[in-house]
Order: C-alpha cells, then structure tokens, then sequence
C-alpha cells in the first residue's frame, strides 16, 4: 500500500480486516476531495436515488457508510433518520461531520451486526460490496435487521457480483425476499482511457424483505 495515498487497487487488493482498517485509516482524510471528486465517483447518488424511487424510507441503516457520502444525498432527498455503520472509525470521524447521521457505530459486517433484528426500514450500502471488501454471506444478516416490508438498497461491482456469488446467494434466500429488481450503473462519472476502472459498472439490487 502507499501509505501516504491509498488508491482503488489498495481497497481491491483488501485481505480482512486489520487490512480494511489500515487501508482506510490511511485513506479517511483524503477520501472525498481526492477518490470521489477526481472520478467523479456517483454509486452513493444512484443508490439513494433508487432507493427514494422505490418507496425507501427511515430508519435507514448506511452499511459501509465511509466518509457519509450516501448519507449526504439521502438527507438531500429528505430521507431519515439515518445510522451509520463502518469499521473504520478514522471514516466515521469524517462521517460525523456531515451531520447527517444520528449514530455512528464501528464495526465489522462479517460479524454479526450489533442491531437487534427488524431495527430498520431501510438498509443501503454504496461502493462496499466490492473487491476484497463484502461479500453476499452477510446479506441473511442484513435482512435480519431490517424489517419485514423494508427496503435493501446497495451497490455490487459487477465483476464481484459475478466472482462472489451474489445471484445464487439471492436465489437461496428467495423465501426472505418479497420482490427483487436490480439495474447496471456507471461507477464513476469521469471518462480516463489510461485508467483501467474508469469505465467499471455496479448492478444497484433493491429488495423488499417478504412479511412472514
Ligand atoms: C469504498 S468505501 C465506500 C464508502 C461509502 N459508502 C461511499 O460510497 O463512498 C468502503 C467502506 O467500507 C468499509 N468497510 C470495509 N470492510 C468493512 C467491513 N468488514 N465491515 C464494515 N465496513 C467495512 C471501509 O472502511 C470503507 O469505509
């Protein structure tokens, strides 16, 4: 890792979770005026639009939720009240100072999320189900925490959504989900020819918790 600058290939290139903190801590301060400006990175602003679109509303849990980007354009689209979720606290440090977030709770997703089951309406996650970060075994988890009718709204890299096994991880949890849909998006914004992620995609997946 360049410890002075983290870059996408150190965040892809992520082996648990001592790994994901140190990229992280390293990467916090530089996160939104470097990574999210130069590329004009958008999956937080197709998430929160999807899931606006779809009905989503709060208490909404943001899984991964980093510097608060997607906490930002919810609270943008009137959408709250919010919780975070990260398990880089030098992230949630910047999180909290959007002010957008009534908790912030460090933790890490591939243990059992510190939330009782059916805390939440909504769960969303942008740019965290991909490449060495998470991966489709904790969706049971996610569901359990939202409630029956509530709405899961998050990003997958497409070529992790392929390598990981999200679609025959969906398909088991079938009798869990009430109706699934899902589009392709562009993750980044800018156009680079000498960059190899530039023109890199996410399926945004929305799915209702089925009532028992
Ligand atoms: C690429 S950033 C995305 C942040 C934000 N959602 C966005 O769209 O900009 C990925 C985030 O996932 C967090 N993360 C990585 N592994 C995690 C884990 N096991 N549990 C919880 N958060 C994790 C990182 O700390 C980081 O803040």
């Amino acid at each position: 890792m360049n410890a002075e600058k983290p870059d996408l290939e150190d965040a892809y290139a992520l082996q648990g979770a001592e790994d994901a903190k140190a990229v992280y801590a390293a990467w916090a301060d530089s996160y939104d005026a470097g990574f999210v400006s130069e590329r004009r990175y958008q999956l937080h602003e197709h998430v929160a639009a999807a899931f606006v679109a779809e009905g989503g509303i709060g208490p909404v849990l943001d899984l991964g939720a980093g510097t608060g980007i997607l906490g930002m354009a919810l609270a943008a689209r009137n959408c709250g009240p919010l919780e975070a979720a990260d398990i880089s606290p030098e992230m949630l440090d910047q999180a909290r100072t959007k002010g957008v977030y009534r908790r912030l709770v460090v933790t890490d997703a591939n243990a059992h999320l510190p939330f009782p089951d059916n805390s939440f309406a909504g769960v969303v996650s942008s740019g965290t189900f991909t490449l060495g970060h998470l991966g489709p075994e904790i969706l049971p988890d996610l569901l359990r925490v939202l409630r029956p009718g509530g709405l899961l709204t998050i990003s997958v890299n497409s070529r992790h959504y392929d390598e990981a096994g999200f679609a025959d991880a969906l398909r088991v949890l079938f009798d869990r989900i009430a109706k699934l849909r899902s589009n392709t998006v562009p993750i980044y914004a800018a156009t680079d020819s000498s960059d190899p992620h530039s023109a890199d995609t996410a399926k945004i997946i929305c799915l209702t918790k089925a009532t028992p």
